[in-house]
This record gives structure tokens, C-alpha cells and sequence, in this order.
């Protein structure tokens, strides 16, 4: 299994290795050069009606870019593309989508479509080949290493289908490191670490190890982990590919619950039940990203 990213609680992620290498040759296809003009933002239509971010969104951060802008992403002709020896995987060959703040968005397409890649641009933990990649107003693309960085730790919580929970420490404590690049004081750190548990039905887990929790009762605590920071957007790699069914609506009501609460949401599935519960649910077909239907 590829794990490339395991650094779920936002400290020190993994491999924003600057490929910016815009404007390489392309090996294997040329790609015709048409950026697909025919494919603009899809489903304007599909706004979810929750009230903005004003409880999730965290008060502006560092930098220009946490300026209040009225999307959370806008991508436009991205395209990522990986070289190995012989060849060139490019998964993401023209993806152009805007999220607004309070957007609950499902992104589904085959296995080996691309759905990872395009979560980890989102998440700031890749860079595009080429295209733009606005994140809050800040180009993901070209911001310095270090302002991905900042972002990754305050603004963007990560959940994984595996969800990458520490086994030696407690729920309490693996929220806890969710937190840790924030340098808040203990008080308000346990305050906070406490809060998230209870509203996410976990209370009484607090001090259980992961392997005293039940396959959703660890992917809640992954959650809170991922929203206790009080990130601007919520990202989700397969949140419910390793639940059954029962505790697969237990997550997605807790992702139901999360988005009306405000906090914008892009969650990857191949489960179509996930998707019909979403806002607006996308799909990633050839390299691109088009409405469901
Ligand atoms: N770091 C990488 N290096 C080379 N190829 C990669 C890398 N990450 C993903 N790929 C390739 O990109 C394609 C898309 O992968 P991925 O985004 O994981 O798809 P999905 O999540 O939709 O199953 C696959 O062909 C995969 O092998
Ligand atoms: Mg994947």
C-alpha cells in the first residue's frame, strides 16, 4: 500500500517537493495543448446553504492571503503530472474548480483517476506541475515553502481512510497533536481537546488507546484531531472505505453535522452513498473534475 503521507496532524507533512517545473516537455503526451476551455466551474447551482465559516473559520491568519476571500479554492487549469523512468503519469491534466466557504463537495472517479493526487494539492502537501492553485487567495502553486507549511498546521485538517492514529497515545492525546504547531497554552489546548471529543460523541474515549476503539470510533478521533485546530477547510481521503456500512453513517453524520455547522468540506469516495449526501458532488474523469450527472 502507498502510504505517502502519514503525517496526518499537520506537523512537518510530507514532500512539497517545488515541482514547478511549468511548462516541461511532455514525454509520452503532448496533451494537444487545448486546455479545455469547454469545462468551466461546475454546479454553481449546488451553493450549500450553510452559514459560511464565521465558527470554523479561524480569525485571518498570517500573511496576505488570510485576508477574508470569498472562495476557499479556485483552481484553474491545473495539472499534475509525475516522471518516472520511462514515462509520464499525469492524473490531474486540467482541473478547474472553485469552493466556496460552507461547501460540502465529494470527489469520486476510478481508482488510479487521481482522486489522492488531487486531495494532496489541496492540502498543500504537492505542488501543481502548472496552473493556479488559490487556496484562501494564496497561490499554492508559488507561496514559499514555509507559507504551505503555516497553512498545512492552521488552516487545512487531513483525514485518511486509515486514519493514521498514533497507537501508544490516548484519543485525547492524538487530538491533542492536531494542535501541536499552534503553541497554544496547555489550558487552552485540554479546553479545546475536550470540547472536540464531546461534540464528537467521544467523551468518554478519551482515554482509550485506538486499539480500545472501534473502526469509526478511531476515524472520529482522526476527525477531531483534523478540526480541532479549527481549520478553514476539511479534507477526507476515502474517510469511510475501511467501515462497514453502520459506522460509515456514523462518519457521514458527523461530516453532515461538521457542514452544517459551517466548516467547508471536499471529501474523496468511490461511495455513491457519501456522494448523494454531499452538496455537490463532483466527479474526476480523464484528468478533469465535472459535475455528477
Ligand atoms: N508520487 C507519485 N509518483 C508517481 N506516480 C504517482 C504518485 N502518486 C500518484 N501517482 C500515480 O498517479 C495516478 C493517480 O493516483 P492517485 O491519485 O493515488 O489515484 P486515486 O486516489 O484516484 O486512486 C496513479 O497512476 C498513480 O500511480
Ligand atoms: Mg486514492
Amino acid at each position: 500500500m502507498k502510504n505517502t503521507t502519514n503525517t496526518a496532524a499537520g506537523t512537518q507533512a510530507a514532500g512539497a517537493t517545488g515541482a514547478q517545473t511549468a511548462g516541461a516537455p511532455n514525454e509520452t503526451q503532448p496533451a494537444t495543448g487545448v486546455p479545455a476551455a469547454g469545462n468551466p466551474t461546475p454546479g454553481s447551482q449546488n451553493q450549500v446553504g450553510a452559514t459560511a465559516s464565521s465558527q470554523n473559520g479561524v480569525a485571518p491568519q498570517n500573511g496576505p492571503g488570510a485576508t477574508a476571500s470569498p472562495v476557499t479554492y479556485r483552481l484553474e487549469h491545473v495539472v499534475k503530472e509525475f516522471r518516472l523512468k520511462r514515462r509520464v503519469v499525469r492524473p490531474l491534466r486540467d482541473v478547474n474548480v472553485t469552493v466556496r466557504p460552507g461547501e460540502f463537495v465529494t470527489i469520486q472517479g476510478v481508482t488510479g483517476g487521481g482522486k489522492s493526487t488531487l486531495l494532496q494539492l489541496l492540502g498543500a502537501l504537492e505542488r501543481p506541475t502548472s496552473g493556479v492553485l488559490e487556496f484562501g487567495g494564496v497561490n499554492l502553486a508559488s507561496a514559499p515553502d514555509s507559507q504551505l507549511q503555516a497553512i498545512r498546521a492552521r488552516e487545512i485538517g487531513f483525514v485518511f481512510q486509515n486514519f493514521n492514529l498514533i497507537p501508544t497515545l490516548t484519543a485525547a492525546e492524538n487530538v491533542d497533536m492536531g494542535l501541536e504547531p499552534l503553541g497554544l497554552p496547555a489550558e487552552e489546548r485540554r479546553a479545546r481537546v475536550s470540547q472536540v471529543l464531546a461534540e464528537l460523541g467521544l467523551g468518554d474515549r478519551a482515554d482509550h488507546r485506538p486499539n480500545e476503539l472501534s473502526g469509526g470510533q478511531q476515524q472520529r478521533v482522526a476527525i477531531a484531531r483534523a478540526i480541532v485546530k479549527h481549520p478553514r477547510v476539511l479534507l477526507a481521503d476515502e474517510p469511510t472505505g475501511n467501515l462497514d456500512e453502520r459506522m460509515r453513517d456514523d462518519i457521514l453524520a458527523i461530516l453532515q453535522h461538521l457542514n452544517a455547522a459551517g466548516l467547508t468540506l471536499v471529501v474523496v469516495t468511490h461511495d455513491s452513498a457519501v456522494a448523494h449526501r454531499a452538496g455537490r458532488p463532483l466527479m474526476l474523469v480523464n484528468g478533469m473534475l465535472h459535475s455528477r450527472e
